[in-house]
C-alpha cells in the first residue's frame, strides 16, 4: 500500500443490518434461509447518503474506505448482471456501491472492494476445502468450485470495470484453491491496486485480524495491512454492540502502524444506511487522536539507531529526518530515560499535545550502576494522567 494512505475505513453494510445482530446472522443464529433470503424485501436504506460515510471517514484522517460488495451470505450490494439476489431487487433498487464510488471521488477518498469467496446463495458457492460453509446450498448435491469460480470472475470483472479507479481488493475467506488468473485479471483491469492474501493466489499483503500482539517483533517484514472492528461481537451492524475502548483501539492502531502496517476500522451501517451516533462518535473519538498525531505514523522508516530506554518501552520510526517514539502502552511516570541516544536533541515535542517537552541530560540517583548515578537524555514533563486514553507519542529532531 502507498505510504500515505495507511489508515482505511472499513464498511460491512448488507440487508443483514436489517436485523441488528451480525454479518452472519445467517449461519450463527442458524436461520431458515426462506426466513433470511426474504429479509431482503425489507431491506430499503433510505437514509443512505455515502456523503456522510466518505465525510466522516475524511474528518478521523482516514484515507480510503474499503466496502463489502457481497459478505458470505452473497448478497450483492451492486448492480451485478449475474444474479437477481442483489440490492436492485430490494424495495430500494439503487447501486449503492456506484453511489458510494461517486461520492469518494467527489472527496478525494480511495476506494477498495471486499469481496467474499464464501457464498451461501448461488447453487455452486460450496468449497468443502474452505471454512464458513455452514448455510452454503448444498441441497442440489452438487459441488462446482470450478463453475462457482467462473462466476467469481465474471464478478469481480464487472467491479473492477464500472467503479473507477480501485485502490486495494480484499477477498475474504481464503478459499484454499490455487488459481493465479483471478488475481492476474485484477492486476489486469486495475494496474496498480493491492490484492491481500485471502484469495486464490498470495497476493501482496497480510490480513491479521482483530488482536494482535506482536512478540518479539518489530517491523512487519511483509506488505501488512490490520482489521479491527469499533466493537467486538461484530463487523456487520448490530443494535446492542459491545464497543471496544478506546484506548484498546488507539493501542491497537498505533501498534500496527508504528510497525509499518497499514489499518482498517470497521462501522457496520444500520438497515437504513446510516452509521449510527454511537458508531460515529468512535471514529470521531479515533480521529482525534490520528490527527494530533500529523501523519507520523504513516510514512515512516524504522529507525535504526540503537536506543537504550530505561523502564518504558517504544517502536522507533522515522520520518523527514525526525524520529518517533511509539509508547503503544503508554509510560509508567511522567518521563521517559534514554541512555543511548545518538546525540543531544535539537527539539522534543509531544505529538500528543503538539507542545514542547523540556530534555537535558540529567543524573539519575534511582538508575545507579555500582552505586553512582547514571547520566540519561531526561525527557520530563509529560502530562501522562490527562493522556490514559492514548498510546504516547514523542518526537525528537536530533
Ligand atoms: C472475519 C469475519 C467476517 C468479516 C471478516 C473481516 O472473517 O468472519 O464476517 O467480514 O472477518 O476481515
Amino acid at each position: 500500500m502507498t505510504h500515505e494512505n495507511k489508515f482505511g475505513m472499513f464498511i460491512h453494510w448488507g440487508f443483514y443490518a436489517v436485523t441488528g445482530v451480525q454479518e452472519q446472522v445467517y449461519a450463527r443464529m442458524d436461520l431458515p434461509r426462506e426466513e433470511y433470503e426474504a429479509l431482503m424485501h425489507k431491506f430499503d436504506p433510505v437514509k443512505y447518503d455515502p456523503e456522510k460515510w466518505v465525510l466522516l471517514a475524511k474528518e478521523a484522517g482516514m484515507k480510503y474506505i474499503c466496502f463489502t460488495t457481497k459478505h458470505h451470505d452473497g448478497f450483492c450490494m451492486w448492480d451485478t448482471k449475474e444474479t437477481d439476489y442483489s440490492i436492485m431487487h430490494t424495495p430500494y433498487g439503487k447501486d449503492v456501491l456506484k453511489m458510494l464510488a461517486d461520492a469518494c471521488q467527489k472527496h478525494g477518498m480511495l476506494l477498495s472492494l471486499y469481496y467474499s469467496c464464501p457464498d451461501w446463495h448461488h447453487p455452486y458457492g460450496y468449497n468443502p476445502a474452505s471454512t464458513h460453509q455452514w448455510k452454503a446450498v448444498t441441497e442440489n448435491g452438487s459441488i462446482d468450485t470450478v463453475a462457482y469460480r467462473e462466476y467469481v470472475r465474471r464478478q469481480v470483472r464487472e467491479l473492477l470495470t464500472g467503479y473507477g479507479p480501485i485502490y486495494t481488493f480484499f477477498w475474504d475467506i481464503p478459499p484454499k484453491i490455487k488459481d493465479p488468473s483471478l488475481n492476474e485479471m485484477i492486476r489486469e483491469l486495475q494496474p496498480g491496486i493491492f490484492i491481500n492474501d485471502r484469495g486464490y493466489d498470495v497476493g501482496d499483503f497480510s490480513t491479521p485480524e482483530r488482536e494482535y500482539k506482536a512478540a518479539e517483533e518489530e517491523r512487519f517484514t511483509r506488505m501488512t495491512e490490520a482489521c479491527n472492528s469499533v466493537g467486538e461481537q461484530s463487523w456487520g451492524y448490530r443494535a446492542n454492540e459491545d464497543f471496544y475502548s478506546l484506548r484498546h483501539l488507539t493501542t491497537s492502531i498505533d501498534r500496527i502502524m508504528a510497525m509499518g502496517g497499514s489499518y482498517l476500522l470497521n462501522v457496520g451501517p444500520d438497515g437504513l444506511g446510516e452509521i449510527t451516533e454511537d458508531y460515529a462518535a468512535r471514529i470521531r473519538r479515533v480521529g482525534d487522536w490520528y490527527n494530533r498525531m500529523e501523519g507520523c505514523l504513516e510514512c515512516h522508516e524504522p529507525d535504526d539507531f540503537n536506543y537504550k530506554i530505561k523502564a518504558n518501552k517504544a517502536i522507533v520510526t522515522k520520518k523527514n529526518g525526525k524520529s518517533y517514539f511509539h509508547f503503544v502502552d503508554g509510560i509508567r511516570s511522567s518521563s521517559v530515560a534514554l541512555q543511548f541516544f545518538p546525540t543531544l536533541p535539537k527539539s522534543v515535542r509531544l505529538m500528543n499535545t503538539g507542545k514542547p517537552l523540556s530534555a537535558a541530560i540529567d543524573k539519575l540517583p534511582e538508575y545507579a550502576s555500582n552505586g553512582r548515578a547514571q547520566k540519561f537524555l531526561h525527557i520530563t514533563g509529560i502530562p501522562v494522567d490527562d493522556l490514559s486514553n492514548e498510546p504516547i507519542v514523542i518526537e525528537i529532531e536530533w
